[in-house]
């Protein structure tokens, strides 16, 4: 078969570093830590840590048994199993699915990225050093009103994926990731330190881990679930197109409860962070988008050292966004170049199309809005609820079983059973929630 992978991550770190690269991004370090706010704090957060355990971690198994399974890009996998399962060839919408939503995603998320990159050069030129929460906080506002800023730096942003995209798979992804995430939970656990020291720990603590289920809203719920596949790279096929390039021999299971772990502690440590220096200087928690923008750069500014530390900080946040950036259209690029069309050129058409989208994201807020909401509460879960049936009911269960390799008959069986009753139960009950039928 023409479209099959013939790159293979042999080093035994590449695949971990590269599915680990795709899930810690901004969705931990700026998202998580603002919806967490918007959303009212304890309640929130467990029911997105019971969103992850239930139904994230059982989906992302599905998806790179899938990926190495069929060992070719996400539209040709669903095409290639369900051929082989004897279903309908309807299945590969849930790839080509995910090529659309991560170029939707890539709109709003190279913005945001854009933000990021815009404040590590604040940080490197002083811009906000000793400067007062007041002034801070309009910063950002300044820059959220320029177009001209916002979209020099969304371009740089969308040529740097571009750029790692057309480098090709190994020498691209793989390497990227290698020293730059380790340090940036080295840098995220500094900042903590430093937090602690400085801000209100106390009201931070109660906020993020003491739950008001009263306070829980029903679009909280949607939410928090939304946020569960957004933060994993679920549901789009960027994790199963990264599987297709893992090597046979390694243990699904355990990767994944590794990669789960590390994107869930990333998420935690930064608001355990951020919270403290938002309650110390008197920002509201529901402050929305700015949160990490206007509390991080507040620190910076007045921590000793605090302009090489935000400087690195922020170009740190940058890559980490770089390498979730390059998995959301790494679908769409295997994709065509599995049908005659060169990596190049099917990078710059991915490329540019993220970038028209993300200008007009900035021009339009409300553009911005609705594909953020739209793609992580509607259609990462959807992509993860087909994902989990198919893998669930139209794979047999005996090769289904087979290509996990798992350790122990146990494991397997409770796997088996998450991806069939608990994640496709849980996403339809907040689903049908949602829209007020129960
Ligand atoms: N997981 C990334 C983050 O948390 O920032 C965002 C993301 C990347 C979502 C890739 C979906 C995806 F396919
Ligand atoms: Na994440």
């Amino acid at each position: 078969m023409t479209h099959n992978t013939t790159a293979n991550w042999t080093k035994r770190w590449t695949f971990i570093l590269a599915a680990t690269g795709s899930a810690v991004g901004l969705g931990n370090i700026w998202k998580f830590p603002y919806i967490t706010g918007e959303y009212g704090g304890g309640a929130f957060v467990i029911v997105y840590l019971a969103c992850i355990l239930a139904v994230g971690i059982p989906v992302m198994i599905a998806e790179i048994m899938a990926g190495r399974a069929a060992r070719a890009n996400p539209v040709d996998a669903m095409l290639d199993l369900s051929a082989q399962a004897g279903a309908p060839k309807i299945w590969s919408i849930v790839g080509l699915g995910g090529v659309i939503g991560g170029l939707m995603i890539l709109m709003f998320y190279s913005v945001v990225a854009g933000w990021a990159l815009d404040y590590s050069w604040q940080s490197l030129t002083a811009a906000y050093h000793e400067s007062s929460a007041d002034t801070i906080e309009a910063n950002f506002g300044a820059l959220t009103g320029s177009f001209s800023r916002q979209w020099f730096w969304q371009t740089l942003f969308v040529v740097f994926t571009g750029g790692v995209i057309a480098a090709g798979v190994t020498g691209g992804i793989g390497r990227a990731v290698e020293i730059l995430m380790p340090l940036l939970m080295l840098f995220l656990l500094g900042l903590l330190i430093y937090s602690w020291s400085v801000g209100e720990v106390g009201p931070s603590l109660s906020f993020m881990f003491t739950p008001d289920f009263s306070k829980l809203s029903t679009e909280a719920v949607l939410v928090a679930l939304g946020h569960a596949f957004f933060t994993l790279s679920l549901g789009m096929g960027a994790i199963m197109a990264y599987g297709a390039y893992m090597p046979g021999e390694h243990s699904i299971g355990k990767t994944v409860m590794l990669i789960g772990a590390l994107d869930t502690g990333i998420a935690l440590v930064a608001g355990l962070a951020i919270f403290p220096l938002v309650f110390a200087n008197g920002l509201e928690p529901s402050s929305g988008p700015g949160l990490m923008f206007v509390s991080l750069p507040i620190a910076f500014g007045q921590m000793p050292g605090g302009v090489i530390f935000g400087s690195v900080f922020f170009i740190l946040v940058s890559i980490a966004a770089l390498s979730s950036s390059i998995s959301l259209i790494e679908p769409g690029v295997a994709w065509l170049e599995g049908h005659g069309i060169p990596r190049k050129l099917g990078t710059l058409l991915a490329a540019g199309i993220g970038w028209l989208g993300g200008i007009a994201c900035i021009y339009s807020g409300d553009f911005f809005n609705a594909l953020d909401h739209v793609t992580a509460n509607y259609i990462l879960p959807l992509g993860g609820l087909l994902i989990a049936i198919f893998v669930g009911f139209v794979l047999s269960r005996d090769r289904v079983k087979q290509e996990v390799a798992f350790e122990s008959e146990r494991y397997f069986a409770l796997w088996h059973f998450a991806l069939r009753y608990v994640a496709p139960l849980g996403i339809l009950v907040v689903f049908l929630h949602s829209v007020g039928v129960i």
